[in-house]
């Protein structure tokens, strides 16, 4: 079998164009939906996700106050201007890009962050709420990894996923997401890790495989059953000399290799990527649509 791919790109297009509409909707009643972004240090990786999500937002009407602070910034400037936009009518939702410098306290600056503006899904209320399966802003990634399916006409009720990572930003939540008693759960969920003892034992037996382990291309041929649905979260530099910028993208899922026994995979780049950044569009525009009725 040869995996049909799963475009990550064509989906995001798609829901940006669902949102552009509604945006239109509430640009006609006065409000323009704003999202406040702050962005400390340069790391590569940070500053082009910041860039991304910045243009996304211009390019369907969000306006987007871009904030980018030296390495050195302190907490208490960070949490200065979070608590200027948690006031700020304009601003609906408020992103700080993550990781933040290691001389600041990066839970205590989520926690800082109005849950009402919380885009992200990161604040522990929203977090709670999520968990037992109340209204909340949902984390962006896991979103769009589900969305992926929905989109896609995967059956995830009664469906065994397995997770392979447990991070805070995508396994964990994604894994909650998936077991809700709701059209968009109602799956049986393993999550592996580095401290599970034979990967290979559970992810043979998945439906659906999410791999968001942040390693590349850990997840081979001979760890996937024929007919799998595969989710490559993953988003990796490996150097590549003969590439223009001396390195190029790969997931944690060994692509070429495992499509040929998948019946659905996501490409890296191309997949979960741009569903990101759509979903914290989705999130913001949300964010202005409950603002606007209070
Ligand atoms: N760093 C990596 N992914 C994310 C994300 O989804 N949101 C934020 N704020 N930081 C990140």
């Amino acid at each position: 079998m040869t995996a049909k791919i799963i475009d990550g790109k064509a989906i995001a297009e798609q829901m940006r164009l669902e949102l552009k509409d509604e945006i239109a909707i509430l640009r006609d009643k006065g409000i323009v939906p704003g999202l406040g972004v702050i962005l400390v240090g340069e790391d590569p990786a940070s500053v082009s996700y910041v860039s991304s999500k910045e243009k996304a937002c211009r390019d369907i009407g969000i306006f987007s106050d871009d904030n980018r602070l030296p390495a050195d910034t302190s907490e208490q400037e960070l949490l200065a201007l979070v608590d200027r936009m948690n006031k700020d009518p304009k601003i609906h939702g408020i992103l700080v890009q993550l990781p933040l410098p290691k001389h600041i306290d990066e839970n205590k600056v989520l926690l800082a962050i109005s849950p009402e503006k919380d885009v992200d899904g990161f604040h522990p209320i929203n977090v709670g709420k999520m968990v037992v399966g109340e209204d909340a802003f949902l984390p962006c990634t896991p979103h769009g990894v589900i969305q992926l399916l929905l989109r896609s006409k995967v059956k995830i009720s009664g469906a065994h996923v397995v997770v392979v990572g447990r991070s805070n930003i995508v396994g964990k939540p994604v894994a909650n997401m998936l077991v809700q008693k709701k059209d968009t759960g109602n799956a049986t969920v393993t999550i592996c890790h580095t401290r599970t003892q034979d990967i290979s034992y559970f992810t043979k037996q998945a439906d659906i495989l999410i791999a968001a382990a942040g390693k590349p291309n850990m997840i081979t041929a001979d760890m996937v059953k024929d007919g799998v649905v595969v989710i490559d979260v993953g988003v990796n530099r490996v150097d590549d000399p003969t590439a223009k910028k001396g390195y190029r993208l790969v997931g944690d899922v060994d692509f070429d290799a495992v499509k040929e026994k998948a019946s659905l995979i996501t490409p890296v780049p191309g997949g979960v990527g741009p569903m990101t950044i759509t979903m914290l569009l989705y999130n913001t525009v949300r964010s202005a649509v409950i603002h606007s009725v209070l």
